[in-house]
């Protein structure tokens, strides 16, 4: 790996999400695992990407896919072991990839040994204070002690059978952790050092505004327990973003600094994202957060504009660098999303009525295409997740008997949940599964039109998602430097539809966000990517509707010399 810059390197990098039970599987048991991670390598670096972001792959009945961890430093045996973690860390960073793993402080799974020791000790007892048990309100303790709802659906309390109940802020699988335990803290410290020492190079840190909760009696009720984040975003919530996480990362920090090169780490805070939630991302703490907003946005120019200056603002405000992200494991697919009206719930759209969203597959498309050059030309730390590059849109088609998410029961089959982003990678489209499994039965079904996106097809066309997506990060590389910072383009240069702005090097982007009117570029602008495989140069110095273009003004060659 390149040793410049080898702490700040995530500050321009792109990292790429890897689902491992969808990506690829290598032993033919119909889910993916480390072997076909490593037999995939090369196709990461192909595709030029900086890290490997791993979601979990710790022993877990999967009640919450592998969100429920029952052991934080081993590997479930459908994944593989631990030397093959090794082997899979040592040839990511052969091949100059750096690898982050997924951490879950919040809760454990119910099958943890450190909960099932607690729900059979007494109440009082150190092996229950590692959780938050509290007995239920009324007479006999039949209510719920207080009104949280768990994010999934549901009271957030499930009762013991005893008069007490626990705490699960996702499933009832899922028990919360007591932070204000330092046993469990230490515990924390202990695991990051585990995974350290096993030559991780970071950590996404899930749910990283949880953790603290206010347990001071009596237990407040939330205003609106609905809401997974805090409605004021000042602290007072009882369950979310409370002052008392910031010490945990700054304890975190200073273990992850001691290593050389240090250990990034990024947290996921479903909070309002102002000022307040990037103190996460300040230098002693976890130094990065993602910001959400872009990914729950509709396709529309003043709010993404707002957004990308928000964002800016507030990373460079906390010593950090944005994080871009348009897609994960938890939405429905970019490439759906995007074709959605504005004003429509992004993460709940995907209901078991199946009201017809309002989809146009076409627009969707040449939306996501476009997305793809904006997120890819903004300086920052942009993540794709895992088939994104391929333009695979959310799978509706997924049968109740299919789904496996917890949402789709505890919703009371309202939301059929995240399986539809979630279906195994299209990898081949003569082999059985796409070339997914041999098996021929992935633990989620691939719809037929899957063939359409398969890698083997896409990398024979020219225009293809995968090879813009390929072009993009090449290019990235070479004209976006770390510390860049995008400057707007002065309006009358792209008028009420386009977003365009310019890095150091001189590249300027343009993204036209109007469905019905092209935008002018610059009369000496030389064009290097376009979003829309059909039109090969901007005729006319024409960006069409939902389009992206990279160009320079002046020739490419007179950049090239002042570049070397
Ligand atoms: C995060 C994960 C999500 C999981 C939840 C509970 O939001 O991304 O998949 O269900 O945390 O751990």
């Amino acid at each position: 790996m390149a040793e410049d810059n080898a702490d700040d390197w995530w500050r321009n990098a792109v990292v790429y999400e890897v689902y491992p039970r969808s990506f690829n599987d290598a032993n033919g048991d119909g889910e993916g695992d480390f072997r076909g991670i490593i037999d995939k390598l090369d196709y990461l670096h192909d595709l030029g990407v900086d890290a490997l972001w791993l979601t979990p792959f710790y022993p877990s009945p999967l009640a919450d896919g592998g969100y429920d961890v029952a052991d934080y430093c081993g590997v479930d045996p459908r994944f593989g072991t631990l030397q093959q973690f090794a082997n899979l860390v040592a040839g990511a960073h052969e091949r100059g990839i750096r690898v982050i793993i997924d951490i879950v402080p919040n809760h454990t799974s119910d099958k943890h040994p450190w909960f099932t020791k607690a729900l059979h000790s007494a109440p009082g007892s150190k092996e229950r204070n590692r959780y938050i048990f509290h007995v239920g309100r009324g007479e006999h303790g039949e209510q719920p002690p207080t009104n949280w709802l768990s994010n999934f659906g549901g009271s957030a309390w499930e009762p013991c059978g005893d008069g007490w109940y626990y705490l699960h802020s996702f499933a009832k699988e899922q028990p919360d952790l007591n932070w204000d335990n330092p046993q469990v803290r230490q515990d924390f410290l202990d695991i990051l050092r585990f995974w350290c020492e096993r030559g991780v190079d970071g950590f996404r840190i899930d749910v990283s505004h949880g953790l603290v909760k206010d347990l001071k009696e009596p237990l407040r009720d939330r205003p609106d327990p609905t809401l997974m984040s805090p409605q004021a975003a000042d602290g007072s919530d009882p369950v979310w973003d409370r002052d008392g996480v910031h010490e945990v990362y700054r304890q975190w920090r200073e273990l992850l600094d001691r290593y050389s090169p240090v250990k990034y780490a990024v947290g996921e805070s479903w909070t309002p994202f102002t000022p307040r939630v990037y103190q996460y991302a300040r230098q002693d703490e976890l130094g990065s957060i993602f910001d959400f907003s872009l990914q729950k946005a509709a396709w529309d120019r003043d709010d993404y504009r707002k957004i990308i200056e928000r964002t800016s603002e507030c990373a460079t405000a906390a010593g950090s660098a944005p994080v871009w992200v348009l897609g994960n494991h938890d939405v429905p697919r970019l490439a759906s999303r995007i074709g959605l009206p504005k004003g429509t719930d992004v993460e709940h759209w995907v209901t078991s009525n199946g009201t017809d969203p309002g989809i146009d597959p076409a627009q969707a498309e040449r939306r996501a295409r476009a997305d793809a050059l904006l997120m890819l030309g903004l300086p920052g730390t942009a993540f794709i997740y895992q088939g994104d590059e391929l333009g695979l849109p959310e799978d509706l088609d997924l049968q109740p008997a299919d789904l496996q998410d917890p949402i789709w029961e505890r919703s009371g089959h309202r939301f059929k949940g995240r399986d539809g982003c979630r279906v195994p990678l299209p990898w081949n489209s003569d082999s059985v599964s796409f070339g997914f499994s041999q098996s021929g039965h992935p633990w989620l079904p691939q719809p037929a039109w899957y063939a359409r996106y398969a890698v083997s097809n896409q990398e024979r066309l020219p225009g293809s998602m995968l090879n813009l997506y390929r072009a993009a990060i090449a290019a990235r590389r070479r004209w976006i430097r770390p510390g860049d910072e995008a400057e707007w383009l002065a309006d009358g240069e792209y008028a009420e539809y386009g977003l365009g702005w310019r890095v150091s090097s001189g590249l300027e982007v343009l993204v036209n966000f109007s469905s019905d009117h092209a935008i002018r570029l610059p009369e000496n602008a030389t064009v290097m990517l376009n979003s829309r495989p059909e039109i090969t140069d901007c005729a006319n110095n024409q960006v069409p509707p939902e389009t992206a273009v990279w160009y320079f003004r002046g020739t490419l060659a007179s950049r090239s010399k002042e570049n070397r």
